[in-house]
């Protein structure tokens, strides 16, 4: 009755110029360790559910790279989408899909792209909110404790008296606040970030959509009997495109009032932005973090480098920097910028 649905149709736009839309992040071995992130993903999932009930969402330009590298997956196990329309559109039709086989199902839904440490953590965190969602109609999310006043994440506040067992009832759901509400958050205390992986029932996700989004799910349950059937295919490719472009967090989260929250007792990095690498990798001398490329630092610190695997590069006088060479393209930038750096494709002239 569980199944994992991996969401891997981002695009990762901060990690440019490695990640890019025609090649995104979750398919490049990101942390230099021989996988990619969406294969690190899978197989984390693989040791809690079985293959067959893992699904991959991805935008149908990525199916080849999907199948290519997840060799164990059938083609009808990756859902393919013909428009990008965000996270709210393609859990929706996922559930509707698992829940035409096994109305009972309860599925976690999880990014492609994230940092996990612990994993034996990670997947006791997994088991408990199955058997909790299979046993209580109610949305999960797992919070993470913040360290800062991320504007990119969403805060989960939660109420320290209501709780059962180790998950806490949750007040209100807050996707990415602006500054001043972020750090006020925090000063306040009692929130946590979301780590965006859900766990819940099909039908409670399914009754969800149908509360707070009733024009998407009218535009996936009217073909209710069609999934997993020839149609299928047909009626995505009409309807999908009409859905509204929206995340799961604002069309679903923030307006619900059934969700509780299980604080991760592993340790979390979204892999956001090049900076959120560097602060994982492993440092070498004088802070600098080297991937894949072999790297001489001279006078350089707090820099981190990606290159081609055996790449020879020199850095000298050069501090709190991104360099990375990769294809045709070149990149040097500050640190500090790196939130600027999803600006820079459109830079060039094609
Ligand atoms: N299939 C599919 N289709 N996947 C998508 C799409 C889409 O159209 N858009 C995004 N994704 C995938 C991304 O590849 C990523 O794995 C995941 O869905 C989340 O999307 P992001 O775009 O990375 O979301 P975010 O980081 O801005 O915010 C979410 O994650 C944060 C934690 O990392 C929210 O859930 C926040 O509340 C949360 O704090
Ligand atoms: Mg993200």
């Amino acid at each position: 009755n569980y199944y994992a649905v991996i969401m891997a149709g981002g695009i990762g736009s901060r990690f440019w110029p490695v990640s890019s839309e025609q090649f995104p992040k979750q398919f490049h071995d990101m942390l230099g360790v021989g996988k990619t992130l969406l294969q690190t993903t899978y197989e984390r999932f693989r040791r809690v559910v079985p293959a067959e009930n893992i699904l991959i969402l991805t935008n149908e330009k990525y199916l080849d790279l999907v199948l290519e590298q997840l060799p164990e997956i059938e083609n009808d196990q990756v859902l393919t989408e013909p428009a990008m329309r965000n996270t709210a559109p393609c859990i929706l039709y996922a559930a509707m899909k698992i829940a035409a086989v096994n109305p009972e199902a309860v599925m976690t839904v999880a990014p492609s792209d994230h940092w996990i440490e612990n994993e034996n953590i990670f997947i006791d965190n997994i088991q408990k909110c199955y058997k909790y969602c299979s046993e209580h109609h109610v949305l999960m999310t797992l919070g993470v404790q913040p360290d800062f006043a991320n504007t990119g994440y969403g805060y989960i506040q939660y109420d320290k008296q209501k709780q059962d067992d180790d998950f806490y009832k949750v007040k209100q759901f807050h996707e990415k606040p602006d500054q001043d509400t972020a750090n006020a958050y925090l000063e306040e205390g009692g929130y946590l970030w979301n780590a965006g992986i859900f766990i819940w029932g099909v039908e409670q996700i399914i009754e969800a959509f149908q509360k707070f989004q009733p024009v998407m799910y009218t535009l996936f349950a009217e073909g209710a009997d069609l999934y997993n059937t020839k149609e299928e295919r047909g009626f995505i490719d009409s309807r999908y495109p009409e859905a509204a472009n929206i995340s799961i967090d604002y069309a679903i989260m923030e307006p619900s009032d059934n969700i509780y929250v299980l604080p991760a007792a592993f340790k979390w990095n979204d892999l956001g932005t090049w900076g959120s690498l560097y602060k994982e990798l492993p440092h070498q001398e004088d802070e600098n973090v080297a991937i894949n490329a072999q790297v001489v630092f001279q006078e350089a610190d707090g820099n981190i480098v990606y290159g081609a695997e055996g790449k020879k590069v020199v850095l000298r006088g050069l501090s709190d920097y991104i360099v990375v060479d990769h294809g045709d393209t070149l990149l040097i930038y500050p640190r500090e910028k790196e939130q600027d750096v999803k600006t820079l494709p459109g830079k060039f002239k094609e």
